[in-house]
């Protein structure tokens, strides 16, 4: 008796044993593919957890919000094609943020209108920062069609792939130089624009693309103008890192970087007869960390259906001696320079109103000494003589 309870007893026992494997080979075999290409987090929307699209995430200003948004807890895809980012950039904050669901980094080009609209398939977005462009006035005014093509073609592409997938909130990079030589400084977000080279141009074709489509739609979108944007993250973590070639394209923190570690002579100030204190033209140098604030705080206020428009600059201007002694204090480096007579195209005077970020999004520039963010930006530039390569 005993015996037989015994034995119907194992024989149960058996059977949920069996019944169990079978259950748990099914949920591995269910489970596995997704967990291979990590993708179960990314492919669905999870309450209390925002999926943010980063375009042109392994750039240099990219890579500083995908910093900044991990570290405030959401969910990043990064779609980049690298002709102009670095996937060391990639590597390190993948290397920071390791936990499944956290980051992704998706090789595309945005102009493949194919690849774009799979990415938007299997990934559950909540919203898009549009960073992915080329973006150097120089360069634009020499291969104008690329720019042209790049930044409005690969734009209405995007904004084409979240019509589509129903993916509501878009944040997008704008720049000044749409608003070209402005007779009244400072800038306001109703100083007219008239840009004046293929790259503005193009910028401001893109944000006419997507303010007209957001008429029709309820889309809830936000543009920022940047002004120059300099430093990188204080922790030294990343920093700006630009291919060889393009370093000549240069901006101007690049190439007090390169006076000062000896890759290039010294530096060309031209032109310093302009109707501005010292001669020197001004300009409004935005710190990345602050930019990127601005990012944080644009996405956080986005509403349906609404278009917010906003300068992104510190109201007040440098010219470009001063900027020349803040990046000799910070090298420690006596650059030489060179004065030289104008170059076609500039303009003396180019700073922000900000006031109405300030007011609506009570964003404000914290990091307004030049100096402290151009040190912040040489200490990386000294460990990483070879960028992300090093
Ligand atoms: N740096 C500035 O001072 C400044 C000022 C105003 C506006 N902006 C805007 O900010 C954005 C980012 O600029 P950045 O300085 O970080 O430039 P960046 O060149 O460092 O980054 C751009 C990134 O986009 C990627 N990319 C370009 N085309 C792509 C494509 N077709 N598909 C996929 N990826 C592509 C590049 O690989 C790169 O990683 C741009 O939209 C630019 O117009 C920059
Ligand atoms: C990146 O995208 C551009 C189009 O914007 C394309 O011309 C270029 O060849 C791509 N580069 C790589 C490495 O895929
Ligand atoms: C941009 O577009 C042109 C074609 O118009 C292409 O030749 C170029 O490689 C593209 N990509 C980049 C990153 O400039
Ligand atoms: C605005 O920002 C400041 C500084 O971050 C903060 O102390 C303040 O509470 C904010 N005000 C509002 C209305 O959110």
């Amino acid at each position: 008796m005993d015996f037989m309870e015994n034995k119907r007893k194992s024989n149960f026992t058996r059977k949920i044993i069996l019944a169990a494997s079978i259950t748990a080979l099914f949920f591995f075999m269910v489970k596995r593919p997704a967990a291979i290409n990590g993708s179960t987090k990314f492919s669905q929307h999870e309450a209390g957890v925002t999926h943010v699209l980063v375009t042109g995430g392994a750039g240099y200003i990219g890579s500083h919000a995908v910093l900044r948004l991990l570290k405030d807890s959401y969910r990043i895809t990064i779609l980049d094609n690298l002709s102009r980012g670095n996937m060391g950039a990639v590597k390190v904050l993948q290397g920071l943020y390791p936990e499944p669901g956290r980051l992704q980094f998706v090789y595309a080009d945005l102009g493949d209108a194919e690849a774009v609209d799979k990415i938007f398939e299997r990934n559950a977005f909540d919203a898009v920062m549009h960073f992915a462009a080329v973006a150097y006035v120089g360069e634009s005014t020499a291969e104008p069609l690329r720019y042209y093509h790049n930044i409005t073609s690969n734009t209405l592409l995007l904004v084409k792939a979240m019509a589509k997938h129903g993916v509501k909130t878009l944040i997008y990079s704008s720049t000044c130089a749409t608003y070209g030589e402005p007779e009244k400084m400072p800038i306001t977000e109703t100083t007219p624009q008239v840009p004046i080279n293929p790259y503005g141009k193009a910028k401001k074709m893109a944000e006419d693309i997507i303010l007209d489509f957001s008429k029709t739609s309820n889309m809830a979108v936000m543009i920022l103008r940047y002004f120059n944007v300099i430093g990188s993250d204080p922790e030294g973590r990343l920093g700006e890192a630009p291919r060889p070639e393009l370093r000549e394209q240069g901006r101007i923190s690049g190439a007090c970087f390169d006076a000062a570690r000896g890759i290039i002579p010294g530096l060309k100030i031209r032109g310093t007869d302009y109707k501005t204190p010292d001669g020197t033209c001004v300009r409004d140098y935005i710190d990345v960390t602050d930019l990127i604030d601005a990012h944080v705080k644009a996405l956080a206020h986005a509403k349906p259906g609404k278009v917010g428009i906003y300068n992104v600059g510190t109201g007040k201007g440098s010219s470009v001696k001063e900027f020349v002694a803040a990046c000799k204090t910070a090298t420690g480096v006596d650059i030489k320079v060179d004065f030289l007579s104008r170059r076609p195209g500039d303009y003396a005077e180019v700073y922000s109103d900000p006031s109405k970020i300030n007011n609506e999004l009570n964003w404000t520039a914290r990091f307004t000494n030049l100096e402290e963010s151009l040190s912040i930006a040489w200490r990386w530039q000294k460990e990483h003589l070879n960028g992300y390569d090093n």
